[in-house]
C-alpha cells in the first residue's frame, strides 16, 4: 500500500473520533456572556443608555475623531464619570436634541433613534 493511500485510511479512521472531540468541546464551552448595557458598567451614563458595553470605547473615539478633539476636551483623565467639564455637559444636550429629532421627526418601521452603534448603524438601543 502507498504511502499517501495508508494516510487517508488512517484520517478517515480518525475523523468520526476527532469531530466527536470537537463536538464535546464545543458543547462544554461556557456560553459567551451577554454583553451588559452601558449603564450597567458605567457610572454616569444619562443618554446613553443601552449602548453595548463593549461598543463604548469606540463611540467615544468616534465622537472624539469626529470633532477632532482628544478625550480630555471633555473628560479629566482618570474620572471619566466626571461632569466637571462643561463640553461634556453640552455634548450630552446634544445627543438628546439629536435623539429627539430622530424620536419625532422619522416614523418609518422600525423607528429609528439615536444610535452611534458604527459596526451596525441602523440597530436602535434597546430603550
Ligand atoms: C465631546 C465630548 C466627549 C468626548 C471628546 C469624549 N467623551 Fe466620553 N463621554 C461624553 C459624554 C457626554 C458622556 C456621558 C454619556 C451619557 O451620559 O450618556 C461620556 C461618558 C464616558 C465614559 C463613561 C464614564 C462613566 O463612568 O460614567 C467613559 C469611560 C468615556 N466617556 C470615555 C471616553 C474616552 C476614552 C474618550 C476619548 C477616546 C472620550 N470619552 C471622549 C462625552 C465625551
Amino acid at each position: 500500500m502507498n504511502r499517501q493511500l495508508r494516510i487517508v485510511i488512517l484520517a478517515c479512521a480518525l475523523l468520526p473520533a476527532a469531530s466527536r472531540i470537537h463536538a464535546q468541546l464545543l458543547h462544554n464551552a461556557p456560553a459567551p456572556e451577554p454583553v451588559k448595557p452601558a449603564e450597567q458598567v458605567f457610572k454616569n451614563i444619562q443618554v446613553l443608555k443601552g449602548v453595548p458595553s463593549d461598543q463604548w470605547r469606540a463611540t467615544m473615539q468616534f465622537i472624539s475623531s469626529s470633532l477632532g478633539v482628544e478625550c480630555e476636551f471633555c473628560h479629566t483623565r482618570g474620572a471619566f464619570d466626571n461632569d466637571d467639564k462643561k463640553p461634556k455637559k453640552i455634548a450630552r444636550q446634544m445627543i438628546e436634541m439629536q435623539m429627539a429629532i430622530n424620536k419625532n421627526n422619522f416614523i418609518c418601521p422600525p423607528p429609528i433613534r439615536f444610535s452611534i452603534n458604527i459596526s451596525r448603524p441602523w440597530v436602535a438601543p434597546r430603550p
